[in-house]
């Protein structure tokens, strides 16, 4: 792994992806053994979260299912403030044990706006699962029952996450340098 150039920028090496299957691996236990006897709907957010969400959901051994929606609120490098949802929820989650699945939580806007219309509908218990947390850009607190790794407030692109639409198909997590 060496320094990339997407579009304008430079990225550095940061996650392997030995480091994040390893990783995905371990969060794939916990759930498997927190969710034991259950079938949980994991609700992964598009677009982002896709490459986690796939490898996360093949090394679960418990019953379960998966829908995507697509929610956004990045343009480019920050966040643009709105939170828009394109694709949304047509599952019925009443009662149901919900996993939401995301690639990222930065300031954490984006959930903040999203959980309520969930928990309006009434699922039996809800859990997020994300891969990257960035502590330090908290803005809206959310409780994240499983965290993959908790990096820095700096830009990472790769393992499903882009600048401006690039970078995606990378299998490790790049940082901007
Ligand atoms: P919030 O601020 O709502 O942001 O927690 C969550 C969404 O913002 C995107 N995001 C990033 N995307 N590299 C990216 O490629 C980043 O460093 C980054 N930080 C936030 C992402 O879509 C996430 O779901
Ligand atoms: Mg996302």
């Amino acid at each position: 792994m060496s320094i990339i150039k997407i579009h304008d920028k430079e990225f550095v090496p940061y996650l392997s992806a030995e480091s994040i299957r390893n990783r995905v691996n371990e969060l794939a236990d916990a759930i498997n053994n927190d969710f034991s006897g259950k079938r949980p709907l994991f609700i992964a957010i598009l677009n982002g979260s896709f490459m986690f969400a796939a490898d996360l959901f093949r090394c679960l051994t418990i019953e379960s299912e998966l829908c995507f929606i697509k929610l956004a609120s990045y343009r480019g490098m920050k966040s643009s403030g709105k939170v828009v949802t394109s694709i949304g929820l047509e599952e019925d989650i009443f009662g149901k044990d919900i996993v939401i699945v995301e690639d990222i939580v930065d300031t954490g806007k984006t959930l903040h706006h999203f959980l309520p219309k969930l928990l309006h509908q009434q699922p039996r218990s809800l859990k997020i699962a994300t891969l990257l947390h960035k502590p330090e850009a908290t803005q809206f607190p959310l409780t994240l029952d499983y965290i993959g790794f908790s990096i820095p407030n700096k830009f990472v692109v790769g393992y499903g996450l882009d600048y401006d639409g690039l970078g995606r198909n990378l299998k490790e997590i790049y940082q901007l340098k």
